[in-house]
């Protein structure tokens, strides 16, 4: 039975790294994706794979497409494909990056690691504006049915899609903010997380309230507070079973429906978008059969 790689349901690991490959020029994507294949759990490395790979190897997986890029008031929402994603999660910094250097060895003869981000959980599972983050995320059977293919029959089924955005804070804007103004962009108190009856349209949940849609859009978000430095914020992470649902939600969030844009924009940028197909698992490790 292929069933999601075991990562995507589990709770957000104390630290993780994220590693995005590039496909070298007239590189054979096969080999290597083998080896990380025999190694991969879906559980220690949650894997997704780009577009440009599967184009290399002649497949299509319907619903795969290119992350899409926006212009709003003010501000930018980038698309930056990239052929291969390896979420790193355990409990240990140092253990990850000795498996990430491993798996960048295995990938070398096609991939080249273009970006490493470090990140964390904080918290009980907070944003570092110290917002409580995945409150309203679907649990248990839900989960599974917002993040998994099914009925596409073996090699699809249990493989999911991933949006993965880095968001940089501006932490000096955000802290200028008064708590009211700070509340009204999320949506929420921040000191007992209940919901604002009385948000205003541009507040967060209000923008993404997945039951608002037509049809509902539901997303399983896995995101996790990152630093580099001096610089920080948040990496989005949400699977579904299609793009469809992060795709109208990031619409109404930049405002292409109605012009309002989400007050998270107030002191907040993503830097990168990404779309990636992550394979279903079969006995343990990351399923290929849908790709070769
Ligand atoms: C820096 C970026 C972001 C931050 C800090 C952030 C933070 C939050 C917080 C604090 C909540 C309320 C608690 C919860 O239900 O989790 C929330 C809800 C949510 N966010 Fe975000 N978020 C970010 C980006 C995004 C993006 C890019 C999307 C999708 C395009 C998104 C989709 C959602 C959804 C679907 C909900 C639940 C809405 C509901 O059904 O009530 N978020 N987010």
């Amino acid at each position: 039975m292929n069933a999601l790689q075991p990562g995507v349901l589990a709770p957000v690991p104390a630290v993780a790294r994220y590693l995005t490959f590039t496909l070298k020029p007239r590189a054979h994507p096969r080999r290597p994706l083998i080896a990380i294949a025999s190694f991969a759990d879906g559980e220690s490395c949650v894997v997704g794979v780009g577009e440009s790979v599967l184009r290399a190897l002649g497949v299509s997986i319907a619903g795969m497409r290119a992350f899409p890029s926006y212009s709003g008031k003010g501000f930018e929402v980038p698309s930056t494909p990239a052929a291969l994603w390896c979420w790193l999660r355990g409990g240990d910094r140092g253990a990850l990056l000795h498996q990430g250097r491993k798996i960048e060895h295995a990938l070398a003869p096609a991939f080249a690691l273009e970006h490493a981000i470090d990140a964390f959980r904080h918290g009980s599972g907070r944003d570092l504006t110290s917002y409580e983050d995945g409150t309203e995320n679907p649990r248990g059977r839900k989960a599974v049915a917002a993040a998994a293919v099914k009925g596409m029959g073996a090699g699809l089924d249990g493989s999911s899609f991933v949006a993965v955005q880095q968001w940089e804070h501006d932490f000096g804007r955000f802290e200028s903010m008064s708590t009211k103004e700070q509340d009204n962009s999320i949506g929420r108190r921040q000191r007992d997380n209940v919901e604002l009856a009385r948000a205003p349209a541009s507040a967060h949940v209000k923008r993404t309230a997945q039951e608002s849609f037509e049809p509902e859009a539901f997303v399983l978000r896995r995101s996790m507070p990152w630093t580099e430095g001096t610089r920080a914020g948040l990496v989005f992470v949400a699977f579904g079973k299609s793009l469809d649902a992060f795709e109208a939600q990031l619409r109404r969030m930049v405002g292409e429906e109605d012009g309002i844009a989400d007050a998270l924009f107030r002191f907040t940028r993503p830097v990168s978008g990404s779309y990636f197909w992550c394979p279903p698992v079969r006995r343990g490790r990351i399923d290929l059969t849908r790709v070769f």
